[in-house]
């Protein structure tokens, strides 16, 4: 094994700090449906990527342009190639997180979508959340440290001034593959402390940390997770309203992080 070297650490370390002195002038936004997206598209007026940054043969869609004093580039996984569907989840979310930062080294990025709500925790439907951690809630791995490794918590950004500005209420987003929730996963999700919960969150903040770009979560809430209505018929009965309010919340953090840098966040 090659031995490890502190210097290139360190040196990381500098190149970060003094990129969060810069103004942002990439942000990457990773949006899993499409419903969710389109708005947001025509709101900035980006365009389809025809010449793909991505490998041949991936769904996955970029949308770009410029918006004030940003380059911005809206990711959505695409549908499934069989079954057409969006490709929700963490497989798609960490895969295009990687590519993404891969292709365009942005200075900040954005996951942006839906989630369900705990009214016990003080949520409701309509509600925009920025997360301020995140973590796995079905990674189960009973052993010492591996417990820990699959639950992934992780810290967002720290954006004391967006918060401030936009009024936006704060939780941990806890993340899991499925829409429903297994008993097991509700132990979980009450151990990470988590208002809201989607299905895309910690695998990017994963990947960004991996990476080293600074990553913030928006989150709106479709659906009431502990309360009387069927998630799946809540979730689709208010997917287009939320998605309005998500709508406005993404142009309202994106306007106020137009010409600061990471640490005036
Ligand atoms: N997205 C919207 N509602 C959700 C829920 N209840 N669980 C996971 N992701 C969601």
């Amino acid at each position: 094994m090659a031995p490890h070297d502190d210097r290139s650490g360190v040196a990381e370390e500098a190149m970060v700090a003094e990129a969060e002195k810069r103004p942002i002038a990439t942000i990457v936004i990773i949006i899993a449906m499409q419903t969710e997206a389109l708005p947001l598209v025509n709101r900035f007026q980006l365009t389809e990527d025809l010449d793909s940054v991505f490998p041949r043969g991936v769904p996955w869609v970029r949308y770009h342009g410029i918006y004030k004093d940003l380059h911005i580039s809206i990711i959505w996984p695409g549908k499934d190639l069989v079954l057409g569907v969006d490709n929700v989840g963490t497989v798609s979310a960490s895969l295009v997180a990687y590519a993404s930062i891969q292709a365009l080294q942005p200075d900040l990025i954005i996951n942006a979508g839906t989630a369900g709500g705990f009214k016990a925790k003080g949520a409701c439907v309509g509600d925009v959340f920025l997360a301020t951690d995140v973590a796995f809630h079905d990674r189960r791995i009973p052993i010492p440290v591996f417990d820990q490794y699959g639950i992934g918590s992780r810290k967002a950004l720290s954006a004391p001034n967006l918060l401030k500005e936009l009024n936006l209420k704060v939780g941990t987003l806890s993340t899991g593959d499925s829409l429903d929730m297994s008993p097991h996963d509700e132990s979980s999700i009450l151990a990470n402390g988590a208002t809201v919960k989607d299905m895309e969150g910690a695998a990017v903040a994963y990947v960004a940390d991996l990476l080293k770009v600074p990553v913030i979560f928006i989150k709106a809430v479709t659906d009431l997770v502990d309360g009387e209505k069927p998630t799946a018929e809540e979730f689709l009965q208010n997917l287009a309203a939320v998605t309005a309010a998500l709508d406005q919340s993404v142009t309202k953090v994106v306007d106020f992080i137009n010409g600061k840098c990471i640490s005036e966040l």
